[in-house]
């Protein structure tokens, strides 16, 4: 790839559209029915999934060159202009949700025409959940997959391959055969979730008296759902409690660890459990207490109780005797067994009626008996499937986000209870048994397997609504499974589905979920993938094979994919790992060769971690580079928010061989993108863009390096500007881009031969791209770029208004304040620190940095004053001074300002690209905080009166000739 190869990717994407796509693509309400991020995760969990908008938008950016949309006639200028202009609309025609096979279809008409009228091939090597193949393939590409998690394989097997292969016809089939494997499941332990009498046809169902019926709206009903005969409710939720016993002795109480007992908290209909003692003084009763009021404080006020306040962390008192039961005492009652669990709640549902009712426990017959039930019955089926159980070990103590380790739980089979366990084993031989049955009746091997992978699938959604580790949602009334998040917290109070409810863990439900999706994938009209399970640091193909790669590597310790993917590991491989032996023989998800940033597997060594995990990336780059074709793109996801991890990440993308050329910061996860919130000022990933590096040489950091980056980013900053991009935006794609002037050498020297570090690069660029942000900044308010520009202000000044521009108010982690504060050549601790000395810039709190504004700094009566030794202050000090006086003691103006002599022509322009309309891009907003902004707007629009004519009132010609010299 030369210049005139230059990609669409290198030279602009309208990322604001990109991002909104992407961000839409989050929700599953408005996401089903169209393939998208929502839809994959429903077919089957997979973490860190990125939106199918920004990988479309990435494949085709990477493949198409810019050229394309460049129209023959016009100055240089102009055709740039309308190419640019003429690209972003197409793109964003090409991320709606909606796209149509039409629109696909053109997009993969102009990547053919680039590629010699063939279909490229490209390769995702850390391809997880398999969005980007999946666009790859939709874009008609050849697409490939290489991924090192038999269960994020499988995952793309479902994704990538099976629609594909088998298209619609599957579908039939596998609603025929999710009915006979839950109908035979039901058959064989639906015993041990009985219905209950209805107390609306038989009052007498009920052994206590408390109101129990609390009936609402908005339950959906679903197919294959459970007919009562009526006068029964069905069961679809038991809500239990953990309990320890009584430290005390003589007590003999169980203590519930419950940490909330809300049931349901929807306005207009609260619903929660008070734990009361019982008649003999040794158990808990639950009073069901409701209410219609509007808010749950008004409820908690009623009820003169609060059902969030009950344990904490699992550290509570004993109701019974008040003892209180401390954390040590309930690890120690877990690890010897004799924590146990009390079924405190029940959520039913009556055929023909919406909503849910709700019981105490202490209000209806014991369903104790179950559990035992199934225990007595678990080792029939464990043999007779020769399943192990309790054989998996959880990951060791101490890994990323598992909290259960120290409470006694050692399997992952420990996260069942033994009806549980009972129940989705039933459901896992019911699987076996379906896919012996269809090759007995003739179903073609590839068709079954399919075919009982996406059963397979629906039981692991079961399972995962159905551990003892969910959670009770009660604003949705549903169950909430324990690893969305990408993590493993102990739980104390926990919800158990009914498999065949018709609610949230239930089969019929995720049976429907799973057979949507692969109805989605088969209708959208996918291309064929070649997915390959294997590792990125040795790739399976010969040198020079691919046209591009894109990809999103795991960042760091953000995910333990393989310990989490364990918990669907254990379930898949009773289910499916025969058909899959190659993938499923270990006992769990391979460790060794994943790139993780993980000290558990370095005895707790952080150090000795990272250094792996970035050895193992600098490998993958490397071999990256070995398979690619010369000149041939590589975009890179950087799934974090800002520059700080980059230094190490570019440094082994350049080591491999990489120039980088471009960085794109897309916001692939807010559910909406509200660019003035602190957080949200900055976008959720970043999208690197780099090539081939060809050429292996020495770069003169003075001779070649240094005008090359000015002359990069000059030209960067300037029409990304005019495209409306701003703020932490344009400052990552600047830097990005400038990256190229360093990279585009195997190494860089000073005038003497020495070779400059690594880590230098990003700093130097970034001050270049501030630089010249501010610059621009002074242009756009008027100021001239010379002495009275904003360019010459003072550098604590600059600092504040370039980190305004670009974070406006978000709060900064240490690691990318201090490349900020690099880039403008302050520090930020020390004795002549920002954050420190008498009168701080910034507040620094639990190693994060916050920029303070006139309401926090301006009370200092000698915040702006001149120093001992007659110097002005810095101007941010005089302006916030000032803004407080006109505010507060606007008659003490004249002598601040004859005091303080500031530069009032610097000032101004000062306060007017502080006011924001600029530094938003021409639209008024947030950019310092809203007390700060209505000031700086108040001052700026009354300037004259308040200071202009001040000043000369106050000290005449004499002040402005002074600060003219
Ligand atoms: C950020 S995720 C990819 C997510 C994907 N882009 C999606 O949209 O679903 C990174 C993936 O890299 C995988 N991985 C980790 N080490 C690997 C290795 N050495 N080779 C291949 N894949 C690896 C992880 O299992 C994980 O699925
Ligand atoms: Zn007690």
């Amino acid at each position: 790839m030369n210049d005139t190869d230059k990609r669409l990717i290198e030279d602009y994407l309208p990322i604001a559209d990109i991002s909104e796509e992407s961000s839409i693509e989050n929700s599953v309400t408005q996401a089903r029915g169209y393939l998208s991020k929502a839809l994959l995760s429903i077919l089957h969990r997979w973490w860190a999934r990125r939106p199918l908008a920004a990988c479309r938008a990435a494949v085709y950016g990477a493949l198409v060159p810019a050229s394309r949309f460049v129209p023959g006639n016009g100055t240089d200028t102009q055709k740039k202009s309308l190419g640019r202009a003429n690209s972003a609309k197409l793109i964003k025609a090409l991320c709606q949700r909606g796209v149509s096979q039409d629109q696909l279809e053109q997009a993969a008409q102009h990547i053919r025409e680039a590629h010699g009228d063939t279909a490229p091939r490209v390769l995702d090597m850390f391809a997880g959940g398999g969005s980007i193949p999946l666009e790859v393939g939709r874009l008609g590409c050849e697409s490939y997959a290489v991924e090192l998690n038999p269960v994020a394989h499988l995952v793309e097997l479902g994704t990538l391959v099976y629609p594909e292969q088998f298209g619609h016809r599957m579908v039939k089939e596998l609603r025929n055969w999710s009915r006979i494997v839950y109908e035979r499941t039901q058959q064989e332990v639906g015993d041990l979730y009985p219905s209950i009498l209805d107390p609306k046809s038989s009052p007498e169902a009920l052994v206590g008296n408390s109101q129990t019926e609390f009936q609402v709206s908005g339950f959906e009903r679903r197919q294959g759902e459970l007919r009562q005969p009526s006068g029964f409710l069905t069961p679809v939720a038991y809500i239990w409690t953990r309990t320890v016993p009584c430290p005390r002795p003589g007590c003999g109480a169980s203590v519930p660890l419950h940490r909330q007992s809300w049931l349901r908290k929807k306005a207009g209909g609260f619903v929660a459990l008070k734990p009361v003692a019982g008649k003999d003084r040794q158990r808990v009763d639950y009073a069901l207490l409701s209410s219609s009021a509007e808010d749950p404080k008004e409820a908690i006020v009623e009820w003169g109780f609060d059902p969030s306040d009950l344990s904490a962390g699992g550290e509570t008192t004993c109701p019974i005797c008040q003892t209180t039961v401390a954390t040590m005492h309930i690890k120690a009652s877990g690890e010897s067994g004799r924590m146990a669990v009390n079924l405190i709640a029940l959520v039913c549902t009556r055929s023909g009626d919406q909503g849910k009712i709700y019981f105490s426990a202490s209000d209806i017959p014991s369903s104790e008996d179950e559990e035992k039930k199934a225990s007595g019955r678990l080792p029939v089926i464990v043999k007779q499937g020769n399943f192990g159980v309790y054989e998996t070990k959880l990951p060791p103590r101490g890994t990323l986000g598992f909290r259960v380790q120290p409470y006694g739980f050692k399997t992952w089979d420990d996260l069942f209870t033994q009806r549980q366990l009972l129940t989705l084993l039933t459901f896992v031989q019911h699987v076996r048994q379906a896919y012996s049955e269809m090759r007995n009746g003739g179903v073609e091997p590839e068709l079954a397997k399919a075919l009982v992978t996406y059963l397979a699938f629906i039981v692991d959604k079961v399972a995962e609504r159905g551990a003892s580790v969910c959670r009770w949602h009660p604003g949705a009334e549903k169950i909430e499974g324990p690893i969305a998040n990408g993590k493993m917290p102990m739980v104390w109070d926990f919800p158990e589905a009914n498999p065949f409810g018709n609610a949230s863990g239930s089969w019929s439900q995720s049976a429907d979920d799973v057979i949507g999706a692969v109805e989605a994938l088969a209708n959208g009209g996918l291309k064929k993938c070649i997915v390959q399970r294997g590792s990125a640091l040795a790739l399976p193909y010969e040198d020079n094979f691919f046209d591009a790669i894109i990809t999103d590597p795991p960042y760091y310790d953000n995910v333990p994919y393989s310990h989490l993917a364990d918990f669907f590991y254990v379930w898949l491989k009773r289910s499916v790992g025969h058909l899959y032996p190659e993938h499923f023989a270990a006992e769990s998800c391979p460790t060794k060769a994943e790139a993780v940033m993980e000290p558990a597997r370095h005895g707790g060594d952080s150090e000795k971690a990272r250094a792996e995990y970035e050895k193992m990336m600098s490998q993958a780059f490397s071999e990256a580079h070995r398979v690619l074709k010369p000149g041939a793109p590589l975009v890179c996801v950087y799934a974090h928010k800002t520059t700080a991890g980059w230094a190490t990440l570019i440094d082994a993308m350049r080591r491999a061989g990489f120039v980088v050329t471009e960085a794109w910061p897309i916001d692939t996860e807010n559910p909406s993108r509200q660019r003035s919130k602190e957080s949200s000022a900055l976008a959720s990933s970043i999208f690197l863009v780099a090539k081939r590096r060809e050429a292996i040489g020495k770069g003169n950091y003075d001779e070649t390096v240094r005008p090359e980056l000015e002359s990069t980013v000059r030209e960067r900053v300037n029409s990304l500007w005019d495209l409306g991009i701003t703020g932490a935006d344009l400052v990552i794609a600047c830097v990005g881009a400038g990256l190229r002037a360093f990279t585009a050498f195997s190494s860089v020297e000073y005038a003497n031969g020495e070779e400059m570090p690594a880590q230098r690069f990003l700093t130097e660029v970034e001050s270049v791209v501030l630089e010249t942000i501010l610059a621009r900044l002074s242009k756009e308010v008027g100021g001239n770029g010379g002495r009275y520009g904003l360019a010459a202000i003072d550098a604590p000044s600059r600092f504040y208004t370039l980190w305004r521009y670009t974070y406006k108010l978000a709060e900064l982690d240490s690691g990318e304040a201090i490349i900020f504060a690099n880039g403008t050549h302050v520090e930020l601790d020390g004795l002549q620190g920002l954050s420190s000395g008498a009168r701080p810039m910034l507040e620094k709190r639990k190693g994060k940095y916050r920029l303070l504004d006139y309401s926090e700094r301006g009370g200092d009566t000698s915040l702006g004053a001149l120093s001992q030794d007659g110097q002005p202050a810095p101007l941010v000090d005089a302006l916030h001074r000032l803004l407080w006086l006109m505010e507060r003691n606007p008659s003490n103006i004249p002598d601040f300002l004859r005091d303080a002599r500031p530069n009032t022509e610097q000032m101004r322009l000062f306060a007017q690209a502080l006011a924001g309309p600029v530094l938003k891009g021409g639209e008024l907003g947030e950019v310092a905080s809203g007390t700060e902004l209505a000031a700086l707007t108040k001052l700026t629009a009354n300037w004259r009166s308040v200071v202009e004519d001040v000043a000369e009132a106050a000290v005449g010609p004499l002040f402005r000739d002074a600060r003219k010299n």
